[in-house]
């Protein structure tokens, strides 16, 4: 890894506006599990489409963190429409974070395994996305090396979850291609670990400041 580049060096899109919507659709809110006050914390599709419209053709776009799968849901809409043969993964191990403790004691079947995939397939996206139920570090197993044009880390908030999602997935990335992730100024452990790794200075995306991105040098 050689240049970091620091946040303002990743520029709006063009047509960064997202064709779906990040509010849940009637379809999925139709199952028990979701009640239209399920969090949705996909403030930051501006990123996503802005890494499918910048990846490089078979390159792969992963998420870490899914939850209920608003956000993957999107990404997958938009690496499809692409034309790009861009694989998306989505990570989860399906019991939720710690943050998460009523929302988890609210779901009948007590994890997310369901409600994740609900959201892909009631989304149209089932096909178009590999959902791994994992955990995050032993999910990275299945990812090849240098094949990641962004890996988005969201599952572990704590800074040794995140400095071992880190160190799991930033092999994965192409040189020129994006580590990110969300929470950048509400979870410490998110900030402490990005400047553990990437030295201490604003990684938060401009356009986009829940989320911090490096571009890992070529
Ligand atoms: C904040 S939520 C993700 C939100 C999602 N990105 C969105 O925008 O809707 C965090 C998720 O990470 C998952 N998670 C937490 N720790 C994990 C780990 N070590 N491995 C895999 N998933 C994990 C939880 O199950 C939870 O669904």
């Amino acid at each position: 890894m050689s240049s970091i580049h620091t946040a303002s060096r990743i520029e709006p899109s063009a047509n960064g506006t997202a064709p779906h919507p990040a509010s849940v659709p009637s379809s999925v809110q139709s199952q028990p599990w979701v009640n239209g006050n399920v969090p949705n914390y996909c403030d930051y599709t501006v990123l996503l489409n802005r890494m499918v419209d910048t990846a490089p053709p078979n390159s792969w776009l992963v998420e870490v963190g899914i939850y209920h799968g608003f956000s993957l849901r999107h990404l997958a809409h938009r690496a499809k429409a692409a034309r790009n043969n861009l694989t998306v993964v989505g990570v989860d191990w399906g019991r939720g974070s710690p943050e998460h403790a009523d929302q988890m004691a609210a779901l009948p079947c007590g994890n997310l395994a369901g409600p994740m995939l609900s959201t892909l397939i009631t989304g149209g996206v089932a096909d178009d996305v590999m959902l791994v139920l994992a955990p995050s570090v032993k999910a990275a197993k299945l990812v090849p090396d240098g094949s990641c044009h962004m890996v988005f880390i969201d599952g572990d908030h704590s800074r040794a979850g995140v400095l071992a999602d880190i160190e799991a997935w930033l092999p994965k990335i192409k040189p020129g291609s994006y580590i990110c992730g969300h929470d950048w100024p509400t979870f410490p452990g998110v900030h402490g670990a990005v400047c553990d790794v990437f030295g201490h200075k604003n990684h938060m995306v401009l356009d986009c400041p829940s989320c911090w991105a490096v571009q890992i040098g070529k």
